[in-house]
C-alpha cells in the first residue's frame, strides 16, 4: 500500500507577527518545513504533498520538487487545507501521513512507528495524541465511558470539563485515503472561527470507521510552534539534543547552553567548542580544532588543529594549524592555507594563502592570492576596489610587505619582494626586489622651535 504524507503549510501563522511565513520561519538556521521534509525523505513515505496558500512561492522556493503542491487560496482551516490535496490523493490506494508544517521536532523513526501502528491495528484513523500538564491552546482528545475516542474538541469550543481533559492532539493522523476525503466533505464550517476543522473527521468517522490514538512519550517532539516564544523552546530543545550527540562523540563543549549548532554541521572527535559560539550551515570542524569562545563558523571548513578565537568565518576555509583571531572576519569563499596566522582586526575577503602566511594586525586582504611564507606588516592593506570594479592582487612566495602598505590592485607582487613600510605600490614588481613607493624623509634639523614657542619663553 502506497504511503503518502500530507504537509498543511498554507497557514499565515499569525501568532508569529512576522513577515516570513511560519512554516519557513527558521530553527538553528534552517527553515523549520526543511526538517520535516528531511524526516519525511528517510521515512517510508513514498510521495511528499505540501499544502501551501499564504506566501506560497517562500514555501515552493525551499521545497523545490522535493514535494508536490496543493494549493489553498484562502486559509480556511486546517479540514479545508487538507481538502485541497483532494484532486492528488483520493483516488490512490493508500494512507496519508498527515502533520502540520509547524511541528519540527519530530524525527523520521517516530514517523514510521505511527504509521506501522496504524497499519498493524488496522486503523482508519489513527491520531497522534499527547500528554500535557498544561493542555492549552491545543484541541483535547474527548472520550466516551468505555474510552474510545470520540471527537477532538479545539481550546476556544470547550466547556469547562473538557479543558481539563490532558491529552491533546498533537495534529499528526495516519488515515486511510478514501475514508478521509469522504469525511472531509462532510465537515462544516465551525461557526465560532469561521473556519473547517480537520479534527472535525473525528467525530464523523468514531463510529463507522476504526479510529484510534497513537501517544507520544516525549510531547516535546510534537510541540507545534505557533509563536516566537514557542521557536525559542523549540530552539532550546533541539540545541541541547545536537549538542549532546557531539559531545557523546567526543566533541567538548564548554558551557554548552551558550553553544549553538546546526542540524547539518559535521563535527569530527577531539574538537574543543568554547562558550557563545555558533556554527550553522554546511560547516565541517575537523579533528582537534578550536573554536570559540565567541565565533561565528557559517557554511565554513575548518581543518584539523586551526584555532577559531573571538571571530567570523563565513563561506570559508582554514587549513590545518592555522590561527584565526582574535577579532578577525573571513568571508567570500575565501582559503587560508597551512600554518597561517590571522590575527587582530584582520578581513579577509575572497582570498586563497599558502603556507605559513601571517596577517598579525588590522589588515585587510580582498580578492588577492597569495603564496607561502608572505608576512602582511600591521595596517598593510590590498586596495582592490577603485568605486567601480574590483581587481585582483597577485602575491607570491616568501614576500614581506612592510607596515601599512597599500597595494592598489591589479597588482603583481613577484617571489621573493620586500615592500618598505608606508609604500603606495601601485606598479608590479619583480623578483627580489625592495619596493619603495613613498616621499624621501627630510630632516630639517634645528627647525623645531620655529614651529612651536617654549612655554617658559618670556
Ligand atoms: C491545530 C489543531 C489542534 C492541535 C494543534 C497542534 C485544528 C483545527 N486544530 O491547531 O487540535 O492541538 O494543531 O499543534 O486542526 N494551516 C493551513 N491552512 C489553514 C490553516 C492552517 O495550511 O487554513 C496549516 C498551518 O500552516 C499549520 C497547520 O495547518 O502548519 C496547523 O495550523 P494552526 O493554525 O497552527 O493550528 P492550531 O491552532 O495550532
Ligand atoms: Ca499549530
Amino acid at each position: 500500500m502506497k504511503k503518502y504524507a500530507l504537509i498543511l503549510a498554507a497557514g499565515k501563522g499569525t501568532r508569529m507577527k512576522t513577515e516570513l511565513p511560519k512554516c519557513a520561519f527558521p530553527i538553528l538556521g534552517k527553515p523549520m518545513i526543511e526538517y520535516i521534509v528531511e524526516n519525511l525523505e528517510k521515512s517510508q513515505i513514498d510521495e511528499i504533498v505540501t499544502v501551501v496558500g499564504h506566501k506560497k512561492e517562500v514555501i515552493t522556493d525551499l521545497l523545490k520538487e522535493r514535494s508536490t503542491y496543493a494549493i489553498q487560496e484562502e486559509q480556511l482551516g486546517t479540514g479545508h487545507a487538507t481538502l485541497q490535496a483532494a484532486s492528488l490523493l483520493e483516488d490512490k490506494e493508500g494512507v496519508t501521513f498527515i502533520l502540520p508544517g509547524d511541528m519540527p521536532l519530530m524525527e523520521y523513526p517516530l514517523m514510521d512507528k505511527i504509521i506501522r501502528s496504524h497499519e498493524e491495528m488496522g486503523n482508519d484513523l489513527t491520531i497522534v495524541s499527547m500528554m500535557f500538564d498544561n493542555p492549552k491552546g491545543y484541541g483535547r482528545v474527548v472520550r466516551d465511558e468505555y474510552g474510545v475516542v470520540t471527537s477532538i474538541v479545539e481550546e476556544i469550543d470547550c466547556n469547562d470539563a473538557q479543558k481539563q481533559i490532558k491529552e491533546v492532539n498533537s495534529s499528526v493522523y495516519v488515515v486511510n485515503n478514501q475514508a478521509l476525503f469522504q469525511t472531509l466533505k462532510k465537515v462544516k464550517k465551525n461557526d465560532r472561527k469561521g473556519e473547517y476543522y480537520l479534527t472535525d473527521i473525528v467525530e464523523l468517522m468514531h463510529q463507522t470507521h476504526k479510529v484510534n490514538t497513537f501517544t507520544v512519550r516525549d510531547p516535546r517532539v510534537t510541540m507545534g510552534i505557533n509563536d516566537l516564544y514557542n521557536i525559542s523552546i523549540a530552539e532550546k530543545i533541539l540545541r541541547d539534543h545536537i549538542n549532546k550527540s557531539h559531545m557523546l562523540n567526543g566533541v567538548s563543549i564548554i558551557n554548552p547552553e551558550t553553544v549553538t549548532i546546526g542540524h547539518d554541521v559535521i563535527i569530527e572527535e577531539g574538537v574543543w567548542i568554547y562558550p557563545n559560539s555558533t556554527i550553522v550551515g554546511d560547516s565541517i570542524i575537523k579533528k582537534y580544532a578550536k573554536i570559540g569562545p565567541n565565533s561565528e563558523v557559517r557554511d565554513s571548513i575548518i581543518d584539523e588543529y586551526a584555532e577559531i578565537r573571538h571571530s567570523l568565518v563565513i563561506d570559508s576555509k582554514v587549513g590545518k594549524y592555522t590561527t584565526v583571531g582574535p577579532f578577525a572576519h573571513l568571508r567570500g569563499h575565501t582559503d587560508i592555507g597551512e600554518h597561517n596566522r590571522i590575527g587582530n582586526f584582520v578581513e579577509v575577503k575572497n582570498s586563497t594563502t599558502g603556507k605559513d602566511t601571517k596577517a598579525a594586525h588590522l589588515s585587510y586582504i580582498g580578492d588577492a592570492i597569495v603564496g607561502n611564507r608572505v608576512n602582511f606588516g600591521c595596517g598593510s592593506i590590498t586596495v582592490n576596489y577603485d568605486g567601480v570594479n574590483k581587481h585582483k592582487t597577485n602575491i607570491g612566495d616568501d614576500v614581506f610587505i612592510g607596515c601599512n602598505v597599500n597595494m592598489v590592485a591589479p597588482l603583481t607582487v613577484s617571489d621573493e619582494v620586500f615592500i618598505a613600510a608606508g609604500s603606495t605600490v601601485t606598479k608590479d614588481i619583480p623578483k627580489g626586489s625592495l619596493s619603495i613607493a613613498r616621499n624621501q624623509q627630510i630632516n630639517k634639523e634645528d627647525y623645531y622651535k620655529h614651529l612651536i614657542k617654549p612655554k617658559n619663553d618670556k
